[in-house]
């Protein structure tokens, strides 16, 4: 039996388990998809017990465990290295190898839901990320890879977001803010929140979207309330909107692949449906 996991702490809000169980579910795979609570101090021992587990075929990876696991692996490839975190796990041949599908499904989701010219003009704005950590890193990477080219950063802690701006300066333009207000100007054509404000729970962001371009698209990653203050602000100004349980499906295809050798099946009406399921829980 291959078996899987999703390896991180304190993790029972996982939505991974449901989503790899249900693709599971659809195919002939013998296969299991588990949760592995691990505290950081049994990381080097886990990873040692999975190595000897002969049914293990690799496993998701979050917090904290991201940037840690990396040490105990055989190869890290190029986009988890650039991102500098691993969600994926799998065997690449003998190798224990690591990668990372947020950007992929970041921008996966984001080619979903709006059209390929309107994309490519909006590559010619400026892109407004909110947030500079783990996922602020994916998504930059991943826009940077599509050609994207003008970035502002705006985050809490000015530190983080220049140290994020200084990793890709080679890349793309970028300017630093850390007004607490969110406040997009006219040559925004992408506004994306990748930081936890909005998310339930947390405190929401203070947003003011009257300066956006009509043409101006709107995206969240928080999937948790599915539309955030964010994204009802942008729809009424009928702003273009993305939600973020998209990103959620889509950063797990390439790991189902990894693991059980299929690549799940990507039709809008099944994805319906597995949206639905993992919303509701
Ligand atoms: P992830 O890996 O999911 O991106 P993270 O690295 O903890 O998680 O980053 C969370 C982001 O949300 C950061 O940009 C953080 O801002 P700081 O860098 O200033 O910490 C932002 N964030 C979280 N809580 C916040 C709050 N109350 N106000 C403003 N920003 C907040």
């Amino acid at each position: 039996m291959k078996q899987a996991y999703v390896l991180g702490h304190h993790i029972s809000h996982s939505k991974s388990p449901l989503i790899h169980r249900h693709w599971l579910e659809h195919t002939s795979i013998d296969g299991r998809y588990d949760v592995l609570d691990i505290a950081p101090e049994a990381l080097a021992d886990t990873m040692t017990a999975l190595r000897q587990n002969k049914d293990f075929v690799g496993c998701n990876v979050t917090m904290p465990h991201k940037q840690k696991v990396m040490a105990y692996l055989d190869d890290i490839d190029e986009t988890a290295r650039a991102i500098g975190a691993v969600n994926t796990i799998y065997y690449e041949g003998e190798k224990l190898t690591g990668t990372n599908t947020d950007a992929y499904g970041f921008c996966a989701n984001l080619k979903e839901h709006v059209e390929g010219a309107r994309l490519q003009a909006a590559k010619k704005g400026v892109v407004h990320i909110i947030g500079a950590g783990g996922a602020a890193r994916a998504v930059l990477y991943g826009l940077i890879q599509e050609g994207f080219r003008d970035f502002v950063i705006q985050n809490r802690t000015r530190e983080k977001a220049e140290a994020l701006a200084f990793s890709y300066e080679k890349d793309a333009r970028f300017r630093v803010i850390d007004e607490t207000v969110i406040n997009p100007s006219s040559d925004v054509s992408l506004l994306i929140n990748t930081s936890s404000l909005g998310m339930a729970g947390h405190p929401p962001l203070n947003s003011d979207l009257k300066g956006l371009d009509l043409r101006a698209i709107v995206i969240d990653i928080v999937y948790n309330p599915l539309y955030t203050k964010l994204l009802l602000q942008a729809q009424v100004r009928n702003l273009h909107s993305v939600t973020g349980i998209g990103m959620l499906l889509h950063q797990a295809r390439p790991a189902f692949k990894h693991f059980f050798g299929i690549y799940p099946q990507a039709d809008t009406k099944a994805d319906h449906k597995l949206k639905e399921l993992v919303l509701e829980k």
